[in-house]
């Protein structure tokens, strides 16, 4: 057993060191930090270096072809075309300033392991302060300066909309709002898009993410996602909770089990369909009245969906590889195979790179890494 999860992760480390594209030797520097708020004024945003451009292997669909009953969102209809394709493969991740390292990583590893890079359209979810800035740390100017030939659309979130709705007892989720944004994709993404792959800023994919993409959502499930039912799920909310029959019954007729919100396959047309934002923000409210649940962004989401989601297998959320939350200990893999790689919890690969304090599985994460040190040079 032990044997085969070394092996397991010797021959993950290989074909990543193998398949990564990087001619840029990059020397760690000792004290590179990128903590600095995306939408001030006198923060210069980090560098990163560009990637190469992916390209389609000859078998890919075409993402013009056979789609005549589109709704055209902009002006431009060639555009509208390509973003309501439904051969593509549409991902939405939030950009901010604490994690964009990690984005860009984790884009890099989406695009890396694609068959068909070239018909997936990212959908960025960026504050509306960030998006009305006119300088170069533009979320626009910095995506499309390393990354020249990619698909995307920024989208404005109004984070004060949200930060109304978060209880003021959490004072984390309080220094993220777009931590919430998840929760608004339904709206914010034109109504021509069906389907997206919702991800965290703080992963990398290692295997093709069109397979993740077309994981089927039987009956009405609103969601996707890897479901681990051995969690202790009494655990998410309070006493509080579970002592009010009104509140509890909620869980009555469900197998609910834990699902991580950094993952998520999700069909918008049903989410909208349903008024899933709504419910959730019902439970944020209640949430501020009367204290049901300890975390932040989850417990609404397992409120709303959790015993009713389409499973997913674990390879797509190895999580938790960020830590202990309150010592920042190192984690292993989880047993089994291994396609998504999720540093959730306390500790970033980055920040323990930069500090040369690493767990061994970060090094699966600094292939991907585009920021330009210092010390970097070309070789
Ligand atoms: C669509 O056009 C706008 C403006 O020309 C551009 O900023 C955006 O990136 C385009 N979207 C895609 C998916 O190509
Ligand atoms: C699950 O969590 C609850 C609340 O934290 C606790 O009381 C209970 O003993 C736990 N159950 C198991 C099986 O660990």
């Amino acid at each position: 057993m032990m044997l085969k999860q070394v092996l397991l992760q010797f021959l993950l480390l290989l074909s990543l060191f193998v398949s990564s594209f990087t001619t840029t030797i990059t020397v760690v520097a000792a004290a590179a930090t990128t903590t600095s708020i995306l939408n001030s004024e006198t923060y210069l945003p980090p560098q990163f270096r560009e990637a190469p451009e992916f390209y389609n292997s000859p078998t890919c669909p075409s993402l013009t072809e056979g789609n005549n009953n589109v709704i055209g969102i902009e002006e431009n209809e060639k555009n509208s075309t390509l973003i309501c394709s439904e051969k593509a493969v549409h991902v939405a991740m939030t950009l901010d300033a604490a994690y964009l390292r990690g984005s860009m990583a984790a884009i890099l590893s989406v695009l890396q392991h694609s068959s068909c890079p070239q018909n997936i359209i990212f959908h960025f979810v960026v504050s509306a302060s960030a998006a009305a800035s006119t300088t170069a740390s533009h979320p626009r100017a910095i995506i499309s300066s390393s990354f020249p030939y990619l698909k995307f659309q920024i989208y404005p979130f109004d984070d004060s909309a949200a930060a109304g709705l978060i209880s003021t007892s959490i004072r984390s989720a309080l220094d993220c709002p777009l931590n919430y944004a998840r929760s608004y994709l339904p709206a914010l993404l034109p109504t021509c898009v069906r389907k997206v792959v919702y991800l965290d800023s703080d992963l990398v994919l290692v295997d093709d993410i069109a397979h993740l993409a077309a994981t089927p959502l039987p009956g009405a499930a609103v969601l996707a996602a890897p479901e681990y039912c051995d969690a202790n799920f009494t655990a998410y909310f309070t006493p509080t909770f579970w002592s009010n029959p009104s509140l509890s019954v909620r869980f009555a007729n469900r197998k609910a089990c834990y699902f991580n919100t950094g993952v998520m396959v999700i069909d918008l047309a049903r989410w909208r369909d349903g008024g899933y934002t709504t419910e959730i923000e019902e439970w944020m409210e209640l949430q501020k009245r009367m204290r049901i649940y300890e975390l932040g962004s989850l417990p609404p989401f397992l409120l709303v969906f959790a015993g009713n989601i389409a499973p997913v297998d674990h390879r797509w959320n190895q999580h938790g590889l960020g830590g202990d939350n309150f010592r920042g200990l190192c984690r292993d893999l989880h047993p089994g195979p291994v396609s998504l790689l999720h540093w959730s919890g306390k500790g970033k690969p980055w920040v323990r790179l930069d500090s040369n304090r690493p767990c061994p599985l970060d090094a699966l994460w600094a292939p991907y890494d585009l920021l330009k040190t210092p010390y970097s040079f070309e070789s």
